[in-house]
């Protein structure tokens, strides 16, 4: 053997000691931290272990949260923003509306050919007005709405008025075939005007994401593709783990919750 082959034998040995000697430290901290309650209970966490604890109870990290963001990471792809997105949403005064489509009235058992804007969730002045969710807008004041642009368009000619006619298609759920009527209502905002609508186009995909609907083109037409723009998961559905609670709590029975088991199983108790 040379000694070439000895001084690289002994530098292959080294980088494994050093490479090994890293994993160790790497994976030691966060086997400490499976626990998310004993994380939770320490009075004051440093700021870099909180996503730390939060990861072990759900995934927070979006790296991790889904198989298509793996492979997104694996060959990194510029965000792709196109230009001329479809939109497919938009928002006035509490009415959350989006675009009708036959294949929205096939699964809603619309009949066919009802063209506007299907409202998904009313709240605020839409509320009042008296409209509800699965209204189908087909008129502001005098101006016909087909789509989205339109709605946003007949929005805008009542912005500065403090009242506006609303007229929408309702479908009658009662038994039998489903009936469609005509109605209008009167939109009345507090002060400073109706505004006008705000539209959204459809959320941002992964490249390997598969499509959860049917076949409607192509994916960009609607879709940026990339990461960042969407915070996920949905803030709505982020739970943090249980906090640790007293012993006193226990004997008590003092919960901020419903009954939904021994305290123990989910909770440190001190
Ligand atoms: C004409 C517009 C349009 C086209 C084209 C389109 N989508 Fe969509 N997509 C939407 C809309 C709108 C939504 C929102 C929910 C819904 O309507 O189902 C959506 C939802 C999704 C979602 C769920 C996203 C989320 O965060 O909830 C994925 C994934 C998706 N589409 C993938 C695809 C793929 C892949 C293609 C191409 C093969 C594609 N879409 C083509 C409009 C479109
Ligand atoms: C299945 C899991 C589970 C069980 C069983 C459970 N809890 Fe909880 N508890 C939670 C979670 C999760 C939270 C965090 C807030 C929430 O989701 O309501 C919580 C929050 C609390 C809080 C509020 C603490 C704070 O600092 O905000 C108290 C107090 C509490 N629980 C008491 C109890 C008691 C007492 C029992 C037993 C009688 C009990 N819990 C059983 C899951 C549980």
């Amino acid at each position: 053997m040379n000694s070439k082959l000895v001084l690289l034998a002994v530098g292959v040995v080294a980088a494994l000691v050093l490479v090994i000697g890293r994993q160790g430290g790497v994976v030691a901290p966060q086997s400490t931290s499976v626990s998310p309650q004993m994380s939770a209970a320490a009075p004051v966490a440093a700021p870099i272990a909180f996503p730390q604890a939060t990861n072990v109870a759900m995934a927070v990290e979006p790296m991790a949260a889904a198989g298509g963001a793996v492979a997104a990471m694996e060959s990194p792809l510029p965000n792709f923003v196109p230009r001329n997105l479809k939109v497919f949403e938009g928002h006035w005064q509490g009415m959350d509306g989006r675009l009708m489509t036959e294949e929205l009235a096939r699964k809603l058992n619309y009949p066919r050919g009802v063209q506007g804007v299907l409202l998904g969730e009313v709240t605020l002045n839409a509320a009042f007005s008296g409209l509800l969710g699965g209204d189908v807008v087909v008129r502001i004041d005098d101006t016909p709405v087909t789509n989205m642009e339109d709605f946003q368009a007949a929005s805008r000619n009542v912005a500065n008025r403090s009242e506006a006619r609303i007229s929408v298609i309702r479908k009658d759920n009662r038994p039998g075939a489903p009936v469609l009527r005509k109605l209008t209502v009167v939109l009345r905002a507090a002060e400073g005007g109706l505004g006008f609508a705000q539209l959204e186009g459809a959320p941002m995909i992964l490249p390997g994401d598969p499509r959860p609907h049917g076949y409607r083109g192509a994916c960009t037409d609607c879709h940026p593709v990339g990461q960042g723009f969407e915070l996920s998961p949905d803030p709505d559905l982020i739970s943090l783990p249980p906090p640790a609670i007293t012993r006193d709590a226990v004997t008590r029975g003092v919960s901020s919750h419903e009954v939904r088991g021994p305290c123990e199983a989910c909770h440190v108790i001190n």
